[in-house]
């Protein structure tokens, strides 16, 4: 059972009197421990197509299949717990809560998805803070942390409840060439020791190496 499979999917905004089509008749397979580099210039649709795999956004025709699922059938509870559960999303922006440490932030991952107790939620963050080389960073808020450590939270909140898709939208765009390797070196290490698929997004093409295939993405048409 592939992670994932979109079927045709077109995803078109409306601006103004004229229609943007920011994703045109997009087929893609991703088998379920594969790493897929998704490339292309800025404004190719690239977080329109992870946003639509995630469940954030829904195509304007087309079929999204998650684990032999099809979350275009979902009704909104379904999609809130799809992604609450199944997804483990690492955004642009990294977007941690402000007034919660690094620990918590990861913590809150397993909250929102009603999963375990606290202690085990603890220790699975505590786990994954040590595995991220943030173990000492723990009870830090976000603003005492860098750029990349920020980011590496973004990670382990990503990580933290085992989704079988795993997407990141541009995770070295705001770092420098070196922390940049290093995270995608973090990034690639968790997803193949979980055997996750994952779909990374770059328009960085020193980044593709870390990935099992890259598919290019111009004017919203995939091409492998
Ligand atoms: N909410 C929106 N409303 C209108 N146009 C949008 C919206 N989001 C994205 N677009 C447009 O769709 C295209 C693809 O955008 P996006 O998926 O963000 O590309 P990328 O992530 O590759 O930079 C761009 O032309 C962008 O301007
Ligand atoms: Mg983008």
């Amino acid at each position: 059972m592939p992670a994932l499979q979109l079927r045709n999917v077109r995803k078109t905004y409306q601006s103004g009197d004229s229609e943007i089509v920011a994703l045109d008749h997009a087929n893609l397979e991703v088998p379920d421990d594969e790493i897929l580099a998704l490339i292309g210039p800025s404004g190719s649709g690239k977080t329109t197509l992870l946003s639509i795999a995630g469940g954030l956004l829904s195509p304007s025709e087309g079929n999204v299949v998650v684990g032999g699922h099809d979350i275009t059938e979902y009704s909104a509870k379904d999609l809130t717990r799809f992604r609450r559960e199944e997804v483990g999303f690492v955004f642009q922006t990294v977007n941690l809560v402000p007034f919660l440490t690094a620990r918590e932030n990861i913590m809150v991952a397993a909250e929102l998805a009603g999963r375990g107790s606290e202690k085990a939620a603890r220790a699975r963050a505590d786990q994954l803070l040590e595995e991220l080389g943030l173990a000492r960073r723990a009870d830090n808020l976000p603003a005492q942390l860098s750029g990349g450590e920020r980011q590496r939270v973004a990670i382990g909140r990503a990580l933290m409840n085992e989704p079988k898709l795993i997407l990141v939208d541009e995770p070295t765009s705001a770092l420098d060439t070196k922390l940049g390797n290093q995270v995608m070196e973090l990034i690639v290490g968790e997803v193949k020791s979980r055997k996750t698929a994952a779909i990374i997004v770059t328009h960085d093409t020193r980044m593709v190496h870390y990935a099992d295939r890259t598919v290019s993405i111009t004017d919203g048409v995939l091409a492998a």
